[in-house]
């Protein structure tokens, strides 16, 4: 099946957009974000949504040139749902009122409790009581527009929840799609139902669309990809493989800094079991050498990122001709891009990827996972027949092994990180914990230690074992191992690691720490 019923949701900038098509896609509707400004009436004709809704945002409507949609969002006969700003842009264009916030902005918690009963909107809503809802708005609604109802009230809020249903519009005035409105995903089930949508938008239907849209956007050209053996470049490059075959080619590109046995598994895998054309690019030799003697990791970072491109260009040249470049791109990464309130903020680290190769190189990008989220891609991964263990693997960062090794990068202090990581790995596996855990590796440390094994003296490397849990990335906590855990683990590694005699675990959560150590 090819054609979806399709949900529009006009983006006005708000942080939490994209926790709306979050839970749309729980309920296995098919939406798009598109920002209020590229929308206009032949886009609302070709899009042809078959419900509307209008996001929160950050602006006023009193302010100059404010956020709109297109009148023609009110004459498409099809149920529409404001939040937040979106319910003042509702009651701003359908003749109600809305007024400046005046310090009568409202953040946080609140309670909404019913007005009137019979709202299709609310079916379930207000059994158990007055419901939680999540507010951060700075204007407020004064009057509701004419044919609007008010549904639900809270002590700050008395139009917290409006609707017009003879045109089944809906306006609520916090926001239902975060975790601070408990019952929120339930109003976005009803608005769903409401507007007939059959919840039947699954991976299956990911994968055809997919492969079509790849067909259509790269005829018979050739494509790069970098493989990195992470879950976003590995699903993207089987998904375009099985869109276009051998005009694939995929890059591997082995810096030297991978973990124990891992280009083997990663050249195994795509090529001899999905028989994709792949150049496994050995690099190590230049990677390590340009590394001799440099500490500093913002050096080490910019080094290796600087390589990589040159490398990846080398070998995507030796192709011929490729005219695109596939990346692992994700939904998360392309809203960041249209974020309103994106302004400089401070660079912690220099990230590595193939940024800067398109404009360079003079691609264009396919990028068929940038609807997805990271747990969708697992599951089109799934879909896609990757086995279990390489979709769940933890991350992996793209400098590898060189962030993990504080100070100065040496092939010893790299093969003897690589067997401590494998065991530590091994452990995590043994215990059935690795699921449970975002990230988990070890890092070696610039120090040596007096220990005593048998009856002699040692004066070996001291290892930190890092183990956290996160959503995202963007914070995490220590993974809480018990003490036998952590014990067996350290005598396992100090036993079966040579170069190694001390063993820490790390407990600093992010922040104030970071994931990695550089
Ligand atoms: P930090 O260390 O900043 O890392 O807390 C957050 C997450 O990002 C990963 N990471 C990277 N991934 N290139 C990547 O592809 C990089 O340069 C990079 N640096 C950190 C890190 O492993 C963690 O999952």
């Amino acid at each position: 099946m090819i054609h979806h019923d399709r949900l529009l949701i006009i983006d006005f900038g708000s942080q939490v957009t994209q926790l709306i098509a979050r839970r749309l896609r729980e309920l296995n509707v098919y939406c798009e974000i598109h920002p209020f400004n590229k929308v206009d009436d032949a886009f609302l004709a070709a899009f042809a949504p078959k419900a509307v809704i209008l996001s929160g945002g950050p602006s006023s409507v009193f302010a100059e040139g404010a956020p709109m949609p297109p009148a023609a969002v009110f004459t498409l006969g099809v149920p529409l749902l404001g939040i937040c700003y979106g319910q003042q842009v509702m009651m701003h264009c359908l003749g109600g009122k809305v007024e400046r916030g005046h310090g009568t902005a409202e953040f946080g918690r609140a309670y909404v409790t019913p007005a009137a009963g019979g709202l299709d909107l609310l079916e379930g809503w207000f059994d158990a009581g007055p419901e939680q809802v999540w507010m951060s708005h700075g204007d407020h609604v004064s009057a509701i527009a004419p044919g609007f109802s008010v549904y639900g009230t809270s002590p700050n809020a008395p139009f917290a929840i409006t609707a017009d249903p003879a045109r089944r519009f809906y306006a609520v005035q916090f926001h239902p799609e975060v975790h601070h409105t408990p019952r929120g995903a339930q109003l976005y089930a009803n608005f769903v139902r409401l507007a007939g949508f059959a919840g039947d938008w699954t991976m299956g239907a990911y994968r055809e669309e997919a492969i079509r849209k790849i067909r259509a956007q790269v005829g018979d050209a050739k494509v790069i990809c970098g493989l990195s053996g992470g879950v976003d470049s590995s699903v993207a490059a089987v998904l375009i493989h099985e869109a276009i075959g051998d005009q694939l080619t995929c890059v591997f590109v082995d810096h030297g800094l991978l973990r124990e046995g891992e280009a083997a598994q990663v050249v195994t895998m795509f090529r001899d079991h999905y028989n994709m054309p792949l150049i496994h690019a050995d690099e190590s030799a230049l990677f390590l050498d340009a590394l001799d003697g440099v500490s500093d990791p913002e050096v080490k970072r910019k080094t290796i990122g600087r390589l990589f491109i040159d490398v990846f260009q080398k070998h995507a040249t030796a192709v011929g001709g490729a005219k695109f470049l596939a990346q692992g791109t994700l939904y998360p990464d392309v809203i960041e891009s249209v974020s309103f309130s994106g302004g400089p903020s401070v660079t912690i680290k220099s990230h590595h990827n193939v940024g800067g190769l398109p404009e360079k190189m003079g691609l264009q990008l396919v990028e068929p996972l940038r609807e997805l989220f990271k747990d969708e891609v697992r599951a089109l991964g799934r879909e896609l027949g990757l086995p279990a263990s390489f979709i769940g693997r933890h991350p992996f960062p793209g400098p590898g092994l060189a962030i993990r090794c504080p100070g100065e990068i040496t092939r010893e202090k790299l093969a003897i990180l690589r067997k401590a990581d494998a065991v530590f790995i091994d452990q995590i596996r043994k215990h059935g914990l690795y699921d449970e855990i975002w990230q988990a590796f070890v890092a070696i440390l610039p120090v040596r230690t007096v220990g005593v094994m048998g009856d002699g003296r040692t004066y070996d490397f001291a290892c930190a074992l890092r183990a956290v849990t996160s959503v995202d990335g963007m914070t995490a906590d220590y993974y809480p191992f018990t003490h036998d855990f952590l014990g067996e683990t350290a005598t396992r590694i100090i036993n079966e690691v040579p170069g190694i005699n001390r063993c820490t675990y790390d407990i600093t959560s992010k922040p104030p720490g970071t994931i990695e150590w550089e």
